[in-house]
């Protein structure tokens, strides 16, 4: 399919699902917007039993926002530009503490459109110091990309996306490249993304337990293809569309909110597991290559 059929906002369902997990853990905003957003959801989680593998997903996710931020806070970063932000209000936390941020937080038209809805009802942007503005984007598109980008004043800018690469085939992440680095090559900064993620093996795929309706979406959106093959491949990747990987964010997993809970229904021949988990995603901060 050709990105101008391709319908993204069949993915926005997803931002959804993982603000209901992301509900129960201590990021900022998460709970009290989660309790707005109740109802039927993409993945058929088990809310009602919330097993072991429940929490390892809102492990996985709390983790994956977390380490966004650490890297974030690794940057003097003034100007930020968060794609395919979803329901995260990382830029609303961003400006309320600090004045001196430009923070533009984007996704698509119907995702911005809720999650404003979600802001004026819980008045959340009362308190906010710096610049906070929530702008519909579709990150593929380069005219309206950079129209967004010439709202910041001068300076570098730091670009951060967790959650969308996966969604997007070979070609069109190779476009989002090419955007992205046209912009920092001219501005400067960086872009911090927590979309490594490699595929999983037949083993794990076999182990991960998933409802119909989270296996079909996979399928749908070729989450599993669109995976780099291993880290290797992806710090290639980035390197032939000329972004050098300079640093990577380390988990802090005993700092997770979600542990206590996780750790209540960690299963024995889990606890006594002398290996650790497998690393099946990274979150990376990478540099354009620039040629004198
Ligand atoms: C898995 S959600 C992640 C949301 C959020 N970043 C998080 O981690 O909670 C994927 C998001 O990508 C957005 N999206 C999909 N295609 C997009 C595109 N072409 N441009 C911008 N956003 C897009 C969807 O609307 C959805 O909000």
């Amino acid at each position: 399919m050709s990105e101008d059929q391709k319908d993204y906002t069949s993915i926005s369902p997803s931002a959804k699902s993982l603000l209901l997990m992301k509900g129960y853990t201590n990021i900022p905003y998460a709970r009290e917007t989660a309790s707005l957003l109740q109802g039927p959801e993409v993945f058929d989680l088990s809310f009602d039993e919330k097993d072991f593998w429940f929490w390892i997903r809102v492990m996985h996710f709390e983790n994956r926002y977390w380490t966004v931020d650490q890297l974030l806070k690794q940057t003097d970063a003034k100007n930020i530009l968060e794609l395919s932000s979803g329901y995260s209000f990382r830029g609303l936390d961003l400006c309320v503490r600090d004045k001196s941020i430009h923070y533009i937080d984007t996704d698509l038209p119907e995702v911005v459109a809720v999650k404003q809805d979600l802001i004026n009802k819980l008045q959340l942007d009362q308190q906010v110091q710096g610049n906070f503005e929530l702008l519909p984007l579709n990150a593929l598109d380069e005219s309206d990309f950079d129209a967004v980008v010439s709202r910041f004043e001068e300076g570098p800018l730091t670009i951060v996306n967790e959650g969308l690469l996966m969604y997007l085939s070979t070609e069109e992440k190779k476009r989002l490249c090419k955007i992205i680095h046209k912009i920092l090559g001219k501005r400067g900064g960086c872009w911090i993304t927590a979309d490594i993620y490699v595929k999983r093996t037949a083993d794990m795929r076999a182990n991960l337990p998933q409802s119909r309706s989270e296996s079909a979406f996979f399928e749908k959106h070729n989450i599993e293809e669109n995976k780099f093959e291993n880290y290797e491949a992806a710090e290639a990747f980035f390197k032939s569309e000329e972004f050098e990987l300079v640093k990577e964010a380390t988990p802090d997993y005993g700092q997770l909110s979600v542990m206590p809970h996780l750790l209540k229904v960690l299963p024995e021949e889990v606890r006594n597991r002398k290996e650790p988990p497998p690393k099946i995603q990274a979150t990376w901060m990478l540099k354009p290559i620039i040629h004198p």
